[in-house]
């Protein structure tokens, strides 16, 4: 059949075939020939079903579901000739199977519709995504726990407003990464529970006369349960937005973290050394060797809120239940998809490889009066000024070291006693980074004790 004449899946009532651009807009197979093996799955399912029904018999059950694994080797191995006039992957397979079986092919399309199809096959895709989203978390995850294994001791600046706040320690800060992905890891799975229902059987919106078995469907696609409204199962799309939003926030974390490394990284900073596999130079500048894949995490985030936002918008003025519109749905949650897992496996390989600058993160921490607090709360314990008071005092202190150029613990006793009468020689033991975030022992706070018990508890949780 020509592209010129009408379609040969809908073209009954038609005399003539579309328009050049009627196609081009039209047409979806250029992205969701994505959806082929998913497709080929959810059409040997409902043909089983049939045939188990009675609905079509066994022979010709038999040579629907060899056929379509023919199909899909074909499109597999790159053999296969997509048709633009065929509009979409559920059409491309349909055709072909009739050139590889011939007759009985026109029966597997019997109760159900593309509508029910399409929804069917791009949960199945969305739902290998979240289990390859889990997979790379996990990665992550294990590469920031051996970091902070590693560096459960290493002292470094913690920042509010990106001013030296408070030494920390370096395994505490790749635990607070390891919360967030673990919650995302969370979010995962908590989304591929909720949409695991099948719509398979919904037909176009109203369910079919046909005597068909949704839950031997459901089953053999691994869904828990068949959508309980056939309305719902064909115009659902919260399920790809479930995605792009656990997408969003786990990428926004993502971003975050290669914010950071972009800043460590730097030569002001030095705070790390990412691995030359992480790395690139420039062409003109001999010295340079940039944090690129930190930078491209940053960016292609962008891309995923906006493919979140791309499909409310397709979503939100549509009437029940399908229209044409949720074809837009694939390549907002593909292109997602692709940019989050590669970032996840971006991130892991930097986070494995890269190597911390253990003085220069001491150094730093060190500096900017990190220990003032623990000056301030010295003041408390020991001379039992209320805090306001003793935040007064070190304020004073800070600003007697500042004038001189020095840090606190350059300060002498007798210029601290300046101050205030009643410091003593035992204030020099808090103002030494190590002993300030071994004293921070409450729990969740920095102390490499507490960092380790934290490490260990996500060891046991992930085991
Ligand atoms: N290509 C379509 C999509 O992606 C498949 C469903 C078409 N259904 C229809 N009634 N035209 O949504």
């Amino acid at each position: 059949m020509s592209d010129k004449t009408s379609n040969q899946m809908w073209g009954g009532r038609f005399a003539a075939g579309p328009d050049a651009i009627m196609e081009a807009i039209n047409a979806s197979i250029g992205f969701d020939k994505r959806l082929a093996a998913q497709d080929i799955a959810g059409s040997r399912a409902h043909a089983a079903m049939l045939a188990a029904q009675g609905i079509i018999t066994d022979s010709d059950a038999k040579a629907i579901r060899e056929g379509l694994l023919t199909v899909l080797s074909e499109i597999e191995s790159g053999d296969f000739t997509f048709s633009t006039a065929l509009e979409d992957i559920h059409m491309n397979v349909e055709a072909r199977l009739k050139e590889v079986i011939g007759e009985p092919a026109g029966r597997l399309h019997t109760g159900r519709s593309r509508n029910d199809q399409v929804a069917t096959d791009f949960r199945l895709w969305v739902r290998d995504q979240l289990d390859a989203a889990e997979t790379g978390l996990l990665a992550l995850i294990q590469a920031l726990l051996g970091q902070a294994e590693q560096g459960a001791e290493w002292v470094m600046p913690g920042f509010t407003h990106l001013q030296t706040a408070q030494p920390v320690t370096w395994g505490h800060h790749m635990m607070a990464y390891v919360e967030m992905f673990g919650r995302d890891l969370s979010r995962v799975r908590d989304a591929r529970a909720r949409m695991n229902e099948s719509p398979l059987g919904a037909a176009a919106l109203a369910g079919t006369g046909f005597p068909i078995d949704r839950h031997m469907t459901a089953e053999a696609l691994g869904f828990d349960r068949p959508m309980g409204n056939s309305l719902d199962a064909v115009s659902a799309r919260d399920f790809a937005l479930e995605f792009l939003s656990v997408a969003s926030i786990s990428a926004m974390h993502l971003s975050r973290f290669a914010e950071e490394l972009v800043i460590w990284s730097s030569a002001q900073f030095r705070f790390v050394t990412l691995s030359d596999r992480f790395s690139t130079g420039s062409s003109i500048m001999p010295q340079k060797k940039n944090p690129d894949a930190a930078e491209l995490i940053r960016a292609k985030i962008g891309r995923i809120f906006g493919a979140n936002v791309a499909l409310m918008m397709v979503m939100k003025g549509l009437p029940l239940a399908y229209s044409k519109d949720m074809q837009e749905d694939k390549e907002q949650v593909f292109d997602a998809a692709d940019n989050w897992m590669l970032a996840l496996a971006a991130m892991e390989g930097m986070v494995r490889d890269m190597s911390a600058n253990t003085s220069a993160l001491e150094a730093a921490a060190a500096h900017g009066f990190s220990t003032a607090t623990d000056l301030a709360d010295w003041l408390v314990r020991e001379t039992g000024l209320p805090f306001r008071d003793a935040h007064h005092v070190t304020g004073s202190l800070v600003a007697k070291a500042e004038s001189k150029g020095c840090d606190l613990p350059d300060l002498s006793l007798e210029e601290m006693q300046d101050v205030h009468g009643n410091i003593d020689a035992s204030v020099y033991d808090v103002l030494g980074v190590h002993n300030s975030v071994r004293s921070r022992m409450s729990y969740g706070g920095t102390a490499p004790q507490r960092v380790r018990e934290q490490i260990a508890a996500w060891k046991e949780r992930l085991a």
